[in-house]
């Protein structure tokens, strides 16, 4: 797909100068009542009247998410126009515009248009500067083309028709805009990646399937990759981890992933992902009904994974390191028993009272691991909880951190990316359910909370560096009709370590 900007201004007569006959169609936006916006009122004088008439006649109201195909059109450089309700004017916002863009999206892949003229972008929206719409609406046309069709037999349905957008936009955003198609490719192509890896069935996206893809990414992307098998992760001391890949016959792996984008010197922010590729439950073994969706329990790793590719192609100025441990969850005869006492990386033993709560096992010795980075701020992401779904739903992701500034700097990267993140308690007061009676800590604090407690198991392994955690069980796939990963929380990561770049 090719995305291009074009500055335009409307009110100098320069509707043919965008089109330049080069486009199979020019989307235009009409707000309920039917008020034509600035680019459709200048399309109405070139076309002598014809949305005007169009929008007199009823056939077409402005309300959200409607669409009208006008075809045969002359006097433009486009033979048609798509006219998008964007709902009423007063009510526009962040929102409207989205919708409003997917629509438009639809409507020309149910079509063999190639060529789009898009003015919608220069649409002003509310607390948002003028690329914004770019971007915005370059991740809603890459959400609504994303397919996951790399199990099928056969190929699904040829090739799609659109192939390039030249969006217009006001001279002054030009720069912006041209950045925001860059950043919006890259956070949608990490995105993808991201998405892939979770819809992948856990038979073939294995610990070490996830290693090759590091060594992939790597040699795309000249990022420096260390992947440690069972021997080195022995050597480490990794206990914990260890315990929980021991019933499976996959090999676990460790994955370490550099971004080397600023100075030796500074320090990097480390992004720790868990990465079980399937969860069983072990021999504390989950109920049969619904477990194959147990295969996304790694898009914690899989958003580390897609947010170091983002980052990459941004070339984002910024040292960030991504850390993956990766494992199956499987009751075996030789697997970690309710009762076992294991010895993590950091000498802290603990009692695994229920081996369903292994996420927090195999990250605990992550955790421990990349105090030799010295980092400037760690950030675990897991699909670690039912208990956080049961709080939050699916709308937003769990964020726990003691550090004011760093949750700060995640809520606002939150709200910049429309990733939806909620900031969850974790009060010294939760940190005595997870008492032990033969250890130092239980592995689970019971039922009451249980998003916290798995928070505050995490943060006794987090004490040497601001930390934040985000539990996405709710967030990173969706099931039922549309089952699959979504992505997030790529976006959120993304913007934060943007941000931090202050690129
Ligand atoms: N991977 C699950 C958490 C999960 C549950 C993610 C549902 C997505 C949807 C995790 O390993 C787990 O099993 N957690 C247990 C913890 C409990 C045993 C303390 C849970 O949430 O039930
Ligand atoms: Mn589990
Ligand atoms: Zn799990």
């Amino acid at each position: 797909m090719d995305f291009s900007i074009k500055a335009c201004d409307w009110s100098k007569g320069s509707a043919n100068g965008f089109l330049n006959g080069k486009a199979d169609v020019v989307v235009l936006g009409v707000f309920e009542a039917q008020t034509l916006t600035g680019a459709a009122r200048e399309m109405d004088l070139v076309t002598k009247g014809l949305l005007t008439r169009t929008v007199k006649a009823g056939d077409m109201s402005g309300k959200a998410g409607s669409t009208l195909m006008l075809t045969e059109v002359t006097g433009i450089g486009a033979s048609r126009i798509l006219l998008v309700g964007l709902g009423k004017q007063d009510a526009f916002n962040q929102k409207a515009y989205t919708e409003a863009t997917r629509a438009a999206w639809r409507a020309l892949l149910a079509t063999k248009i190639a060529n789009v003229a898009f003015t919608l972008a220069q649409l002003p929206v509310p607390e948002r500067t003028g690329d914004w719409g770019v971007r915005c609406a370059i991740l809603a046309l890459r959400e609504v083309t994303y397919k996951f069709t790399q199990m099928k037999s056969k190929p699904e349905n040829g090739d799609r028709a659109l192939k390039k957008v030249v969006f217009s936009i006001d001279a002054a955003d030009d720069k912006a805009a041209k950045l925001a198609v860059k950043h919006a490719t890259a956070l949608a192509n990490g995105m993808d990646l991201t998405r892939d890896l979770g819809n992948l069935p856990p038979n073939v996206c294995t610990p070490t399937y996830l290693g090759q893809t590091a060594k992939k990414l790597g040699k795309d992307f000249k990022l420096k990759v260390e992947v440690l098998g069972q021997k080195q992760i022995e050597a480490l001391g990794m206990g914990s981890f260890l315990s929980v890949a021991k019933g499976s016959v996959e090999p676990p792996a460790f994955i370490v992933i550099h971004h080397q984008g600023a100075g030796a010197k500074a320090a990097p922010v480390v992004l720790v992902g868990k990465g079980i590729t399937f969860d069983t439950g072990g021999i504390s073994i989950k109920p049969g009904e619904g477990m194959d969706e147990m295969k996304y329990d790694m898009l914690g790793a899989g958003s580390v994974f897609g947010t170091m590719r983002a980052i990459a192609e941004m070339g984002l100025k910024l040292n960030v390191i991504g850390v993956i441990p990766t494992c199956e969850n499987m009751p075996a005869g030789n697997a970690v028993k309710p009762g076992d006492i294991v010895t993590s990386m950091s000498g802290t033993t603990i009692e695994v009272l229920n081996t369903d709560a292994e996420g927090r096992l195999i990250l605990c010795d992550a955790l421990t691991y990349v105090e030799r980075f010295k980092p400037a701020a760690v950030i675990d992401i897991a699909t670690l909880t039912g208990a956080c779904v049961v709080a939050l739903g699916h709308h937003n992701t769990g964020l726990f951190s003691k550090d004011d500034a760093l949750a700060g700097e995640l809520l606002d990267a939150s709200k910049e990316a429309i990733d939806p993140t909620w900031r969850m308690p974790l009060d010294d007061e939760y940190q005595e359910l997870l008492k032990s009676n033969f250890a130092d800590v239980a592995n689970i604090g019971g039922r009451p909370g249980g998003a916290i407690t798995a928070a505050c198991f995490l943060s006794r392994f987090a004490q040497n560096y601001p930390w934040a955690h985000l539990d996405i069980a709710g967030t990173a796939w969706k099931s039922g009709a549309a089952k699959g990963a979504t992505g997030r929380p790529v976006p959120l990561l993304t913007q934060f370590l943007v941000d931090r770049a202050g690129q």
